[in-house]
């Protein structure tokens, strides 16, 4: 099995945390958005202990919760004592509604609006990741106007190309994100910064991409922004105290990618960090990270149920599900690979290769191509893995599909965190 908190049953069964995924189909129905909460608390765990221990008691990951974002979802990040990374009115909703402690939230996005700058400050988030001139120009108009001093951090664009899908590398020189380094736009903003009365410059944030194997696109972060903030000390006089690496750490979505030892990875990073910055002369400086995908995405598979079986001999066989593109749009979108397994007899030898389809009304609607699967009959229970992270967050209603129900699977039990929509929901909103 692709994680230790699958297995399964005497059933033949594929199991979660101890949990029958056939059991929770027919509890819930499908599509279902199941998540093993102990993996998510044991991820938490993971990035908290391996920084404290590498980057110093004072340094924090804040969840970047795009990846999945519901009230008990913060309420676990809460608990577990991480930040949150937020990037809209929404995200930022949610985790006040969950009593998530604002001054422990960041606040994202390349392009906030006027009206999210001022809910933001007048909730009291503990500091902004400015982007662009016209946000820290909003940002210091709406500090003045609430009397208060806004912590903020510069998004820079380290220039890096970390090897990754190109539609989710983010940190280099032609991004939408943060300022380049190279066409001296960090420099500018970073003096406006400083000349902003009511902004209290916390320091820089970088992030280069996402679903990254390799520890030396961080290391060349780590470069070059140390670089900078010895330019920008050089230059004004000011030393930042704050770096923010961003997210990005890979996870493994089928057997062919690598593991990822996080503790070594960050320990890696950490001494790069310490190394550098006593060449540069600098002070010891406060780590965040702004991990999502490995937080959330092992700890959730996605249940479906298999609809029709089509073989079109010489050509493929379509094995058909009940959901698709519309709760997971990630092969439409990055072509992704997934492991999916016939979660009635997952001990059973996969000998039918397929591509697996959704019901939208979309050739691209895909879960994958050439996957193998033990042959699945109609109204059998389907299981895609790793399915955690950016299915949920990115789900849309296209066809007016219904979004599906999400449970957290603890202590060999399930209670629903999110419910179905209902049809009756899909008119909620029309008038
Ligand atoms: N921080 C910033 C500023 C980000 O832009 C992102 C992700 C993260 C942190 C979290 O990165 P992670 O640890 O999750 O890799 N929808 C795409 C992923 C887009 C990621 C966007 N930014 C996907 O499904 O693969």
């Amino acid at each position: 099995m692709l994680y230790t908190n699958l297995s399964v049953n005497e059933k033949g069964h594929l199991t979660v945390g101890g949990v029958d995924t056939v059991a929770l189909a027919k509890e819930y129905g499908t599509p279902l958005y199941v998540m093993d909460k102990d993996r998510v608390r044991a991820n938490c765990r993971s990035y908290l202990g391996a920084m404290r221990k590498y980057f110093g008691e004072d340094c924090l990951p804040y969840y970047a919760s795009k990846a999945l974002c519901f009230a008990d979802m913060c309420r676990l990040v809460a608990q577990e004592g991480m930040g949150l990374d937020v990037v809209s009115a929404g995200e930022l909703y949610t985790a006040q509604k969950a009593g998530f402690p604002m001054e422990k939230v960041g606040f994202h996005g390349n392009n906030k609006t006027d009206e999210e700058i001022a809910m933001g400050i007048s909730l009291g988030v503990g500091h902004f990741v400015a982007d662009a001139a016209e946000e820290i120009e909003a940002i210091e108009r709406e500090a003045a106007r609430a009397g208060v001093t806004q912590k903020v951090l510069l998004r820079v664009t380290p220039g890096i190309d970390p090897h990754t899908h190109a539609k989710i590398a983010t940190g280099m020189v032609d991004s939408k994100f943060g300022a380049a380094i190279e066409t001296g736009s960090a420099m500018e903003l970073t003096k406006k910064l400083l000349s902003c009365p009511h902004i209290a410059f916390e320091g820089f944030h970088c992030h280069v991409g996402s679903q990254i194997f390799e520890a030396s696109p961080f290391l060349s972060a780590v470069d070059i922004m140390l670089d900078f903030i010895a330019q920008v000390m050089a230059e004004t006089g000011y030393i930042a105290r704050v770096l923010n690496l961003g997210g990005g750490f890979g996870v493994r979505y089928t057997e062919e990618d690598p593991k990822l030892n996080l503790e070594k990875f960050i320990h890696m990073v950490a001494d790069h960090l310490d190394t550098k910055r006593r060449e540069y002369g600098l002070p010891r400086l406060t780590v965040y990270m702004e991990p999502g995908r490995s937080i959330v995405a092992d700890a959730g598979l996605t249940l479906y149920t298999v609809g029709t079986v089509k073989k079109i001999p010489g050509y493929k066989n379509y094995v058909s599900v009940d959901g698709g593109m519309a709760d997971n749009p990630r092969y439409a979108l990055y072509e992704a690979k997934y492991t999916v397994l016939n979660a009635e007899r997952a001990a059973e030898k996969a000998d039918l290769v397929c591509t697996v389809a959704g019901r939208c009304c979309e050739s691209g609607d895909l879960i994958g191509e050439n996957m193998m699967l033990a042959e699945p009959k109609r109204g059998e229970i389907l299981a895609v893995l790793t399915t955690g992270a950016y299915n949920f967050s990115m789900a849309s209603g296209y066809n007016r599909l219904a979004r599906p129900a999400l449970v957290w699977v603890e202590n060999k039990e399930s209670r629903v965190a999110v419910r179905r929509e209902s049809l009756a929901d899909l008119l909620e909103k029309d008038l």
